[in-house]
């Protein structure tokens, strides 16, 4: 009886329920004290388990599998895993909590129909599985050109897999193991994370409210003769400013006297709230900017598009690093974007995200303003999805992060965009991935694991 019983535990789905021990009992024709020993024994034996007041259920299955021994990784792949930190910020948030962590869109701000629709255009074009051109579509890389500025044309334009992708191989056509880059202070983890894993030394670059500090900049040239200054002169990551126009002319002289070139990173260019959004510092430096723009963020996190331009010689080093780890961008791919990017469907996709955009970071900065109002907001920002908030002396951002997170909401401690020491206590509050709603309560959590009234 007991065999009969095994048996079918193990031809059973695991969480399948056992019928009651009476219908055993007439299955079977065994006695309640036979019934109720076998399913003790089988419980026992890790095949079935009971769940007092609903019953008793075919148990997971352990893995028969022997287990590895793996202990030996370890001594071949040494110290520290690189980009833990930027490993921790793109891993998505556990079920269940709010997320105010987000570097994209959550699905209701995706353009499905309006992308579902280029694809199946794609699809049908019958040439999405072939080979795409190693710089990119034609037509693609002439829509980038476009909006870099009238100077530029498709023959200015890599096509990428991706912002990330862009910037590690702009790091690494331009910059020396050993050597050093610029960078905006706070600046984007990712960028750190690269320069970080290729030996380049970070010389970071204090910011204000206006953007990158001119003099400050001049400064860490002279003393470290870099050969780049990576910025995102548009709703930086994570502050969320604006480079100020009267300070652009003047960044640009600066590095043109240090003979060295702007890595411009328009990863924002399309998440303005309203109006129009200032040029591309690109369109004033051309042959000293390298720029960067990707779809990822205006568009979906799978549409993993991007475009490196630049002038002159830097192009074919970018070209030759990058064709080390990707030869091109997936055709069907670049196919889907260029439909979605030269259709009607993109200027209003474009319209709707700004306009739920600033009601998110409304409602973000109310709530706060409410719950909490000595985080204090460093920068109003008129576009992107990060609030960089400074917190009240004694108050540990990590901690907060840590305890916000028990408590089912996710934000950013700021420690990680800093390239050197971070000067204070900061968070990062995103909107992208929360609706209004979600948003409104991600405060009240935040009030309480904040200590706010
Ligand atoms: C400033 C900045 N640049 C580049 C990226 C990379 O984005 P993606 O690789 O999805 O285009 C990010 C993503 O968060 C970012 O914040």
């Amino acid at each position: 009886m007991e065999q009969l019983l095994r048996q079918r535990c193990l031809a059973g789905e695991s969480g399948d329920r056992l019928p009651s021990v009476r219908q055993l009992m007439s299955e079977l024709a065994a006695s309640p004290v036979t019934v109720s020993r076998a399913l003790k024994r089988l419980e026992q034996e890790g095949l079935l388990q009971t769940q007092p007041g609903s019953g008793t259920f075919i148990a997971a299955r352990k893995s028969t599998r022997p287990r590895l021994d793996l202990a030996w990784q370890s001594l071949v792949l040494g110290a520290a895993p690189p980009a833990a930190a930027l490993h921790a910020l793109v891993s998505e948030a556990a079920p269940g909590s709010i997320m105010l962590a987000s570097g994209y869109c959550d699905p209701s701000l995706i353009p499905v129909k309006e992308l579902s629709k280029a694809a199946r255009r794609a699809l049908g074009s019958g040439s999405g599985w072939g080979r795409a051109p190693l710089s990119g579509l034609p037509e693609l890389r002439a829509w980038f050109a476009r909006g870099v500025g009238p100077d530029y044309s498709d023959e200015d334009v890599l096509v990428v897999q991706g912002g990330q992708a862009a910037i590690h191989t702009v790091f690494r056509a331009v910059t020396k193991p050993g050597g050093s880059l610029l960078v905006e202070s706070p600046t984007y983890v990712g960028a750190i994370e690269v320069a970080r894993a290729l030996g380049v030394e970070l010389v970071p670059v204090p910011c204000d409210a206006l953007g990158v500090v001119p003099e400050f900049l001049e400064r860490a040239f002279e003393q470290s003769r870099a050969p780049a200054f990576y910025c995102q002169p548009l709703h930086q990551n994570p502050t969320g400013s604006v480079l100020a126009l009267e300070r652009r002319g003047e960044v640009l002289d600066i590095a043109r006297r240090h003979t060295a070139f702007v890595i411009e990173d328009d990863y924002a260019r399309g998440l303005t709230y309203g109006g129009a959004a200032p040029h591309t510092l690109a369109s004033q430096g051309p042959g000293q900017v390298i720029y960067i723009r990707s779809l990822t963020k205006c568009l979906a996190a799978s549409l993993r598009v991007a475009a490196i331009c630049g002038k002159g010689p830097v192009l074919e080093r970018v070209a030759a690093a990058r064709v080390l780890e990707d030869f091109f961008v997936p055709r069907l791919l670049q196919e889907t974007a260029l439909g979605l990017v030269t259709s009607r469907a993109f200027e209003r996709h474009l319209a709707r995200l700004g306009r739920v955009l600033q009601e998110r970071m409304q409602t973000l900065q109310e709530a706060l303003a409410a719950r909490l109002p000595e985080w204090r907001p460093v920068v109003q920002p008129s576009g992107g999805f990060h609030l960089w908030l400074e917190l009240p002396p004694g108050m540990s951002a990590e901690d907060l992060s840590q305890r916000a997170a028990r408590l089912g909401v996710r934000i950013n401690a700021g420690s990680g965009w800093f390239p050197a020491e971070p000067p204070g206590q900061y968070v990062r509050i995103s909107i992208a991935g929360a609706t209004s709603e979600e948003i409104r309560q991600g405060v009240e959590r935040l009030a309480l694991a904040g200590g706010g009234s």
